[in-house]
């Protein structure tokens, strides 16, 4: 056991006598504690810090390390092309949110657009949540300003809460053990329905297609999901049992690994393997704002053996693209590392060639997928922020072309969603208009697709992923 005095907090961490070989020496998991780390919230009460961080530390892990391992092993088929990822979810998860309807819904809608992506791509489909512990946002100020009044930004469940007063915006560490137990139960009832049987959605009833009348490509939706359902029947058949058996970790988790003291609470050894893992979720990412090459974000996830995603995009230059692939992944570990590009429509065509080159030039490896969320929002002159249903798909549209043409694979999507009738983003089969998105309107941070539209774009990647020349499953 060592001590560790940083920032005038003392801190503990369970250190093993001998570090595993995957393991840098001067990486620790507390190492992150020495660069600049940004997006911290500032505590003022150290103490309180140091108990929940000892109390988190204690309290049995989210994940274990050998689903860690399985879906590093499936990321590493898709970066191979034999796979397609698709991960999805809020932007930012609220604890209200957590209840039984939200979650069932939200993996109703991941798990219908796996089914319409695996019969339109015929790879089998990785399906990754934004749940669980999507609790904490980048900011781009850390301090909001209302008339005379200054309070600290909003940044998510885990550190502070909404509404403008100074208790409620003052970051409290306690919200830690508060968004840790509520991602426990996230994962508890995940597990549940899975397990039940939940993921028996080969019946019509369940497919929710009063949408398809409003769309362009209503007879082809509708081709696709009786092929759908006649697949599934035929397998059935075959099988002489229910598809719809999955086993529990049949969807994984990721979030941000955005709050450094959460991540670092919940990173661990685990028996009988070597190395350390972060086990609050199965796949942490590093988001746009926080992958310097020198900062503490890089630093704490260079040492986890989980897969780790990294957001790039405008801004991001292939030389530094390089230097964090070589941070990140020094061992060029098969399904290791997922670079996730958002650059928008308009940037796209200029901003992802050079990054795709360089990564091919230089040899490495590493699962491509786009997001075609984050380089898309806009502001309504109402004040609404919201994201175009036809920039989204643009962006998927030339993402797809783009890669080909670099005879690179986009692996996966990253998509903002909810499986409820909100309207947030403008666009798809109904129409939404500027005028629709106040009707329903609940995102925390981010503008995300709704139910039908989610299932829309589904069915467009479906029709858009090109057959050749990657394998396709038999
Ligand atoms: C996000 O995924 O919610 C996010 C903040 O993305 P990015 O880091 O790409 O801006
Ligand atoms: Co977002």
């Amino acid at each position: 056991m060592g001590s560790y005095r940083t920032h005038g907090v003392l801190f503990s961490v369970t250190m093993s006598p001998a570090m595993s070989p995957a393991t840098s020496p001067d990486w620790s998991p507390i190492s992150w504690q020495t660069k600049p780390a940004l997006q911290q919230p500032t505590y003022p009460d150290t103490a309180r810090l140091e108990q929940v961080m000892q109390d988190l530390a204690h309290l049995p892990p989210l994940v274990t390390s050998w689903e860690i391992e399985k879906l590093k092993s499936q990321l590493a088929e898709a970066a191979e092309g034999n796979m397609f990822l698709l991960q999805g979810g809020d932007c930012a998860e609220s604890f209200a949110d957590c209840t039984s309807e939200n979650i069932a819904n939200k993996l109703k809608i991941l798990l219908q657009m796996s089914l319409v992506l695996t019969h339109g791509t015929q790879k089998r489909v990785i399906r990754v949540g934004r749940f669980a512990g999507q609790y904490a946002k980048p900011r781009s100020e850390d301090m909001e300003t209302r008339g005379d009044v200054v309070l600290p930004s909003y940044r998510g469940e885990l550190i502070n809460s909404q509404p403008f007063t100074p208790a409620d915006r003052t970051p409290d560490p306690v919200r830690m053990l508060r968004g840790y137990e509520r991602a426990a139960l996230t994962l508890n009832f995940i597990r549940g329905l899975i397990d039940g049987g939940f993921a028996d959605l080969h019946h019509p009833e369940y497919w929710d297609l009063d949408w398809v009348k409003h769309s362009d490509h209503a007879e082809e939706y509708q081709k696709l999901v009786a092929a759908i359902s006649h697949s599934l029947l035929f397998l059935e058949t075959l099988a002489g049992r229910a598809v719809g058996a999955m086993s529990r970790v049949d969807y994984f988790t990721s979030h941000e690994g955005l709050h450094l003291w959460y991540e670092q609470a919940q990173t661990r050894r685990v028996p009988r393997r070597p190395g350390w893992y972060n086990l609050s979720t199965h796949f942490p990412w590093i988001g746009m704002r926080t992958a310097q090459t020198e900062g503490a974000h890089v630093e704490l996830f260079r040492g986890i053996a989980n897969p780790i995603g990294v957001k790039v995009g405008p801004g991001t230059t292939p030389e530094k693209l390089l230097e964090l692939i070589g941070i990140l992944d020094p061992r060029q570990e098969p399904g290791r590392l997922t670079l996730i590009h958002r650059f928008g429509q308009k940037k796209i065509a200029d901003g992802l060639p050079p990054l795709l080159d360089a990564v091919q030039s230089a040899g490495r490896k590493v699962l491509w997928v786009c997001d075609p969320m984050h380089g898309n929002t806009e502001a309504t002159a109402s004040g609404f922020k919201t994201r175009r249903f036809d920039s989204i798909l643009a962006e998927l549209d030339q993402a797809f072309a783009l890669h080909q043409a670099a005879g690179t694979y986009l692996g996966g999507v990253h998509l903002e969603l909810t499986g409820e009738n909100v309207t947030e983003c403008i666009g798809g089969a109904r129409g939404l208009a500027e005028e629709d998105l106040q009707r329903s309107y609940h995102t925390q941070v981010d503008p995300r697709l709704n139910y039908e539209q989610a299932l829309e774009v589904a069915m467009l990647i479906a029709r858009r992923m090109p057959a050749e020349p990657f394998p396709r499953i038999v």
